[in-house]
């Protein structure tokens, strides 16, 4: 297992500037619409984290072909030559389970590992299994796999009974070649779901309601090839303003949507940080030198994302007074509370709340990430942690921030990323 090494001296005051990578959580879904052409899809400002190697594997098995240098992947599926997404790929990666509306829809079969719980919460399909098969599909569940046959899908009208990204994103692609007309309410509103329904637009799909809580899709007897530059993570992009935010630094961020930052900009304004616009893509955020404590309550966008949950939970350890964190979306989310609080944090949750007593020292220890925006917390929390602090099983960090410790380097930050030697000593990685 491999591990980071945060070594703090001194209060760290993150100076200079950071380009922001491709957004992971869009990149997978548009993966994903690559099966549903024989033709050639290339998708620009690709970041190169571990998901994106995780499903371009089962986009091999299902029989991709593609190429990935310098952030340009061009992928093409001229035959679906499996329609099967094995249970070891789907248990590393839950987003696999996005594949299962374009087989269907191409192939007309899909055999799918249910994708199971993770460390954040039971995470069920059941919203996506039920709207394909509103769409005409034979769904059942067998052994652990979702297996799903439809000849050909056909149009109809589903509302959510809750907003799903994912799911949302299964049946805009399922419905794109569905027979008719598909109407879709209570659609999720995340960004990485419009950036879904342009690359399918560029590809030949008839979708009207983008970025609306109702889609309309009128279903096309093929699509086609397209080009299309990936939307910024604005997750990542939270997270380094909350780095700033947290150290009193002068940081400048590149290739961001600001307009996806709103809710996370706001949040940033009250805790005392100032941030102006740069330019259409750059932000400048300046953290102050007190930090204000304040209530957060996640929920779907353009809410407050549940994503940056854990990343304002310890803002709010550093902050003069008491917060309290509501986890709306997940029924697991706290799980990096209990490593906050072996730093110093006075942290105690009850229910879907968390509530920090702030301002505590944190001094630093051995941590263990429990799962993505767990891991970028416990960075994070290294940055103001006095001394030493290693963060384990940063595995579960590489699958969604692309070279990390080489960004915070770059902004004055001691990092060193460690492998673990067989006699558990961590060496410092070459
Ligand atoms: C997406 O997951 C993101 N992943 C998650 O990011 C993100 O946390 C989440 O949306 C919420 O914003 C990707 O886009 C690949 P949901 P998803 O379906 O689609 C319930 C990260 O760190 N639900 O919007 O799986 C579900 O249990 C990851 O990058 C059902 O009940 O989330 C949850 O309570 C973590 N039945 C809520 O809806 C279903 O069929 C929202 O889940 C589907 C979901």
């Amino acid at each position: 297992m491999e591990a980071l090494r945060i070594y703090t001296e001194k209060p760290y005051h993150l100076q200079g500037e950071v380009t922001i990578s491709g957004a992971k959580n869009a990149v997978l879904p548009a993966i994903a619409a690559s099966l549903l052409t024989a033709e050639k899809v290339q998708l620009t400002n690709v970041p190169m984290v571990k998901d994106v190697q995780t499903m371009l594997t089962l986009m091999k098995k299902l029989g991709a072909e593609y190429d990935l240098n310098d952030k340009t992947l061009n992928i093409q599926v001229k035959v679906v030559r499996s329609p099967e997404a094995p249970y070891k790929l789907v248990r590393a990666m839950r987003a696999s389970i996005l594949v299962l509306g374009p087989l269907l829809a191409r192939k007309g079969k899909a055999i799918v590992a249910l994708p199971g719980g993770c460390a954040i919460g039971s995470r069920p399909v059941d919203l996506h299994i039920s709207g394909l098969q509103k769409l005409g599909a034979e769904i059942s569940i067998e052994h652990g796999y979702i297996i799903a046959e439809a000849r050909r899908l056909k149009g109809a009208e589903i509302e959510f009974e809750k907003k799903t990204v994912t799911g949302t994103e299964n049946l805009v692609m399922a419905a794109c070649l569905a027979r008719g007309e598909t109407v879709l309410k209570n659609c999720a509103l995340e960004p990485e779901v419009s950036d879904l329904c342009q690359l399918l637009v560029k590809m030949g799909a008839v979708i009207d309601g983008i970025g609306e809580e109702t889609i309309r899709i009128k279903g096309v007897k093929e699509l086609g090839p397209a080009e299309h530059q990936i939307i910024p993570d604005r997750i990542e992009a939270g997270t380094f303003l909350v780095a700033s935010a947290l150290t009193a630094g002068n940081l400048i961020l590149r290739g961001v949507e600001p307009a996806h930052l709103e809710a996370i900009i706001n949040k940033l304004l009250i805790s005392g940080a100032k941030i102006e616009k740069l330019d259409r893509n750059s932000l400048r955020i300046i953290g102050g030198e007190e930090i204000k404590p304040q209530d957060i309550v996640t929920a779907p966008y353009p809410g407050f994302p549940t994503d940056m949950q854990a990343q304002f939970m310890v803002l709010m350890t550093q902050a003069n007074g008491t917060s309290i964190i509501t986890e709306t979306i997940f029924d697991r989310r706290f799980a990096h509370a209990n490593e906050l609080i072996r730093l110093g944090a006075n942290i105690e949750i009850q229910g879907d709340k968390a509530i920090i007593k702030g301002k505590t020292p944190l001094s630093g220890a051995e941590v263990m990430a429990t799962d993505l925006r767990a891991s970028a917390c416990l960075v994070l929390a290294g940055l103001v942690a006095s001394g030493q602090t290693t963060i384990n099983d940063i595995e579960h960090l590489d699958r969604g921030y692309e070279k990390i410790e080489e960004k915070l380097r770059a902004l004055g930050v001691k990092i060193e990323r460690l492998e673990n030697n067989n006699n558990n000593n961590l060496g410092v990685k070459k």
